[in-house]
């Protein structure tokens, strides 16, 4: 791995962190990224499925998950994770990822890690060829490519210092404020820098000084570097003899601050955990002292470092090393944006001509296109293309369930409310507000409940018995007037479909042998039409591929319930039309078909 980050690196970032995912984004946007950096959000506690940034102007939605493992199994090419856990939790989230795999990149923001836990984690990262950066950072950046949260500021401070492009400097440090502070040095001294990485502040980081410089050494871009080392810690030594033993070949500028350190009593903090001298060699003298010894460009203090920069960077422009860096066209963040309300992803207005889940409705409406309403359902409900046997299936369904006469439960209410004199709308709703457990919304309820049964391996019996616990009838099964002797016509239409269509049928064939033992029971309990539809739902989702999830996701929002409602509006409308047409006087129900048992109510 030469490069830490290209321009199709992207991460999952671990904590709904806005303002820095925006930053990003921000980042992104400008430098003109095709995809955003951040491809996916853990967000453990929220139960939203995304979260809204901005992209220039427009708006882009950055999916939720509850958990590393989901995010990485939706988003595999994410191969940074971006840990923002607290410093109480960043070290299981980061054990976590390194057993999910598939991250090249671990970065850790939180400062204070118990240095035990530290260690483990930074060696089982190093098993595993993960590179840790981190923790106590705020990371790393590829100029041009991918930059991680806050990294280099503002987007004015990024182009200010050279951030928006690739420079030719590989730049490590410890600390986050001085690599900004270094990067608007090298930007004004030099061409900016290729590949940047503070790796933190604490004692035990994961990758030290010699991992990212030998790493550079590989990486074409970066043409020299440039190391801000600290008082305390003996790893500027190891690049020592890298330099020696000629694994290093790149120029390197380096500067060890913390030179005051001398003139205080020993064993002075400063602000990193990791800035204490306890020896001779660890304090910053003797490692400037080593380091230029070695051939490294060691200036003469802090305020010679950019002079040294500019020196390194010359020779390297006049001997051709380092060559002319075309600047790149940046796109302007827009001062004011303004956040959108309301979020549609299956049909658009705007073109010339409206869009359904991104076909132009004269592709699907007339009957030359080869469409159906099977098709539209598809598109406007799935946002899928679903196979001929598929969108067959649903047309199917939806005829089946048009109508079943007028003394059905919502068809009579349809009725007698347009013989009220109310319009078809009013008619119609009063007629589909009679949908529901008993009467035709029996569909999800049926999927769900097969669907446990069956994933749970339940026997027919346990079935039951499981339901007599719930205390509810199973849905799907009973009706008023079919029977074994008086089976229903559609449910054998629907099974004869399936057979004949469907490439598989397993809850179907769970359900008739629960079926059977329930008729043996009473013969009126059949399998009925709502059941066999949510059941075969369930069968036709599974053979398009969907998973487990995404099934159970649409049994509960309803979606199998929909089926009917639309279906069985067409029925309604034509029992309303069918009152209007025959001007039908307001209905009264007669009051012998009533039982009136009203007692004379007592006074409390
Ligand atoms: N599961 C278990 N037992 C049932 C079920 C059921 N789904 N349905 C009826 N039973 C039992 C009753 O508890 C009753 O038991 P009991 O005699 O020991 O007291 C017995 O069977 C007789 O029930 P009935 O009163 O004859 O059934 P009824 O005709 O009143 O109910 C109904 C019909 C409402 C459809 C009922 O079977 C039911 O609630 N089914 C589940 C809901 C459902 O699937 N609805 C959709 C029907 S199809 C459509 O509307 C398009
Ligand atoms: C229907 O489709 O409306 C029927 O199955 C319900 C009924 O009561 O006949």
């Amino acid at each position: 791995m030469s490069r830490l980050f290209t321009k199709d690196t992207q991460a999952i970032f671990w904590n709904n962190n806005k303002t820095a995912i925006q930053r990003m984004l921000d980042y992104d946007y400008t430098i003109g990224r095709e995809t955003p950096s951040v491809a996916a959000i853990v967000a453990p506690t929220s139960n939203s499925k995304f979260e809204k940034f901005f992209y220039g102007s427009d708006e882009i939605m950055v999916p939720l998950y509850k958990s590393t493992t989901e995010a990485k199994a939706a988003q595999p090419q994410a191969d940074v994770l971006l840990n923002f856990a607290s410093f109480r939790t960043a070290y299981d989230v980061t054990m976590e990822a390194l057993k999910i795999g598939g991250f090249k990149t671990i970065m850790i923001t939180a400062e204070g890690i118990p240095e035990r836990l530290a260690r483990i984690m930074n060696q089982a990262a190093r098993d595993a060829g993960v590179t840790v950066i981190g923790p106590a950072t705020v990371g790393a950046i590829a100029p041009g490519a991918f930059k991680i949260a806050n990294i280099g500021g503002t987007i004015d401070n990024i182009i200010n210092s050279k951030l928006h492009r690739a420079g030719s400097c590989g730049l490590v440090t410890r600390s986050g404020g001085l690599f900004n502070e270094l990067s608007n040095i090298i930007s004004i001294n030099a061409d900016g820098i290729a590949e940047g990485v503070a790796i933190g502040g604490d004692r035990f980081v994961g990758s030290v000084f010699i991992d990212n410089l030998l790493r550079m050494e590989s990486n074409p871009d970066v043409k020299y570097m440039v190391l801000l080392g600290e008082v305390g810690g003996t790893e500027e030594y190891k690049v020592i003899e890298a330099v020696k033993d000629g694994r290093i070949k790149k120029p390197i500028i380096a500067w060890c601050i913390g030179t005051i350190a001398k003139h205080f009593s020993s064993g002075v903090q400063f602000g990193h955990a990791g800035a204490s001298a306890n020896a001779e060699r660890e304090t910053a003298e003797a490692k400037n002292k080593a380091m230029a010894e070695a051939g490294i460009h060691v200036p003469a203090s802090f305020n010679d470092l950019p002079g040294t920069i500019k020196e390194v960077y010359e020779e390297l422009r006049a001997n051709g090393t380092i060559g002319e860096i075309p600047e790149p066209e940046l796109k302007p963040i827009p001062k004011t944006r303004r956040s959108k309300q309301f979020i549609c992803t299956i049909s658009d207005d705007r073109g010339e001509e409206a869009t359904y889940a991104g076909f132009p409705i004269s592709s699907v409406a007339t009957p030359d296109t080869g469409k159906g309403i099977g098709d539209v359902v598809s598109l406007l409900w799935f946002k899928k293309q679903y196979p001929k046997w598929a969108t067959e299936f649903i047309e199917t369904v939806m005829k089946t369930v048009a109508d079943h006469g007028p003394a059905v439960s919502g068809a009579h209410n349809a009725k007698v409310t347009a013989r009220a004199g109310k319009s078809v709308v009013e008619a119609l709703v009063t007629g589909l507000l009679t949908i529901g457990p008993r009467f035709g919304g029996a569909i999800d309820g049926a999927a769900k409940y097969f669907k446990y049964a069956d994933d749970n391996n339940l026997t027919p019996a346990e079935f039951l018995a499981y339901m007599k616990k719930q205390g509810i009838p199973i849905p799907g099964i009973g009706h008023r007037i079919k029977s074994l002797k008086n089976p229903d016509k559609r449910v054998e239409g629907l099974k004869k479909f399936a057979a004949e269509h469907f490439p598989r049928t397993p809850l179907l064939d769970y359900a008739l042998t629960v079926e059977q033992l329930t008729t043996s029971k009473k013969e009126n309990l059949i399998l009925n039409v709502d059941g066999t539809i949510g059941i075969l739902m369930v069968d036709m989702w599974r053979a398009l591929g969907y998973s487990e999830e995404e099934i159970d996701e649409f049994i509960e929002s309803g979606t199998l319930n929909a089926f009917f409602i639309v279906g069985r509006s067409i029925g309604f409308i034509g029992h309303i039309l069918d009152e209007k047409r025959l001007a039908m006087p307001m209905y009264r129900h007669p009051m012998d078909d009533i039982l009136y048992d009203v007692q004379k109510a007592e006074e409390i």
